[in-house]
């Protein structure tokens, strides 16, 4: 049985970007295997340091996951500070962890560049990320490009623990959906909040129409012919979100000319919101049931600790710890 783990940041509100890089096959893959997903809300804590905030947004992204197709009863789901053995398994692995490993990791030197000012959580970022997974016996990751060396620094250390102490880890693999793993944002650049320039899974309908209705374009007439019409940023959106025939009739008529950009806007809204209307349906449902959300944390706590325990006490047998 193939084991799929992934971790989402608690980090507000989950844009398409999140969607379509990890959280659509995330989703699928829970028809084919194994799937353990949870609430990194230790990792929010190198960069956000609000409790109540952090609250509200591992809520808030439980919300998210569950109504766009997270199946409790088929995944384990869970906030990762509810199985706090990962954080002995992190000081664990971390001994194994080269510090020239962790200076090359270009998620941490972006941060760093972007001037936050780093503290050693989110230096060793990526040893806590390593041991989510090796805790779970994991053998694949979906996650965004972005990510990739993340699992490639976890597959070293997993690689290294079974050299030095004996077989114990799975060493897991990554998986990139490359057709969509990078979703533009509403600039061109990739979709990432840190950029704001985001489209909201579940974001106000006024609020979204006008992000949309704002793309900036060139200044070309409806009328002139588009040869470039495949790099059209709306192209490249509406891709993700309407029929494949819908999107490549629009990028047809663009070409040729006649399709002003306001109209392309307009359908490129429509289709986003007729996208996730039912999983819209699903979030107020559970939203105005929040104890049940917690009791399907708790339970995938439970579970998710069975396994924890069983790794947990392998690893520390394999390094001498009893
Ligand atoms: N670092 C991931 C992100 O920012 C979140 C994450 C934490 C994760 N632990 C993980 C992803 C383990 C996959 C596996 O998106």
């Amino acid at each position: 049985m193939i084991r799929t783990l992934t971790g989402i940041q608690p980090s507000g509100a989950l844009h398409i970007g999140n969607y379509f890089g990890a959280m659509r096959p995330a989703i699928d893959a829970q028809a084919k295997g194994e799937c353990f997903y949870f609430i990194a809300d230790y990792h929010s804590m190198t960069s956000l340091l609000d409790p109540a905030q952090r609250r509200r947004n591992t809520l808030d992204v439980a919300l998210d996951w569950l109504a766009c197709g997270l199946d409790p009863q088929r995944s384990v789901f869970w906030r990762q500070s509810d199985v706090p053995g990962v954080t002995e398994l992190s000081w664990i692995v971390g001994t194994l962890t080269p510090m020239g490993l962790l200076e090359r990791a270009t998620s941490y030197k972006d941060k760093v560049a972007k001037g936050i000012s780093p503290n050693f959580g989110l230096f060793a970022y990526p040893v806590l990320m390593a041991s989510d997974i090796l805790l779970f016996d994991t053998n694949v990751v979906p996650v965004g490009r972005d990510q990739k060396q993340h699992v490639e620094m976890t597959r070293d250390i997993a690689v290294k623990f079974n050299q030095t102490y004996g077989e114990t880890f799975v060493v897991p693999e990554p998986q990139i959906r490359d057709d969509i793993a990078v979703v533009p944002g509403l600039d061109g650049q990739k979709m990432s909040k840190s950029y704001g320039n985001t489209i909201d899974i579940f974001g106000e309908e006024k609020t979204v129409r006008k992000k949309i209705m704002g793309i900036v374009m060139d200044s070309r007439t409806p009328q002139e012919p588009k040869p470039d019409a495949d790099k059209n940023l709306a192209i490249h959106l509406l891709r993700l979100v309407a029929p494949p025939g819908v999107a490549a009739d629009f990028e047809n008529r663009l070409r040729a000319g006649g399709l002003g950009y306001g109209d392309l806007k307009k359908a490129l809204f429509e289709h986003y919101w007729n996208y996730f209307a039912a999983a819209r349906a699903r979030r107020a449902e559970f939203a105005a049931n929040m104890d049940h959300v917690s009791r399907v944390l708790a339970d995938g706590a439970a579970r998710a600790r069975a396994v924890a325990d069983v790794v947990l006490q392998r690893a520390r047998k394999a390094s001498g710890l009893e």
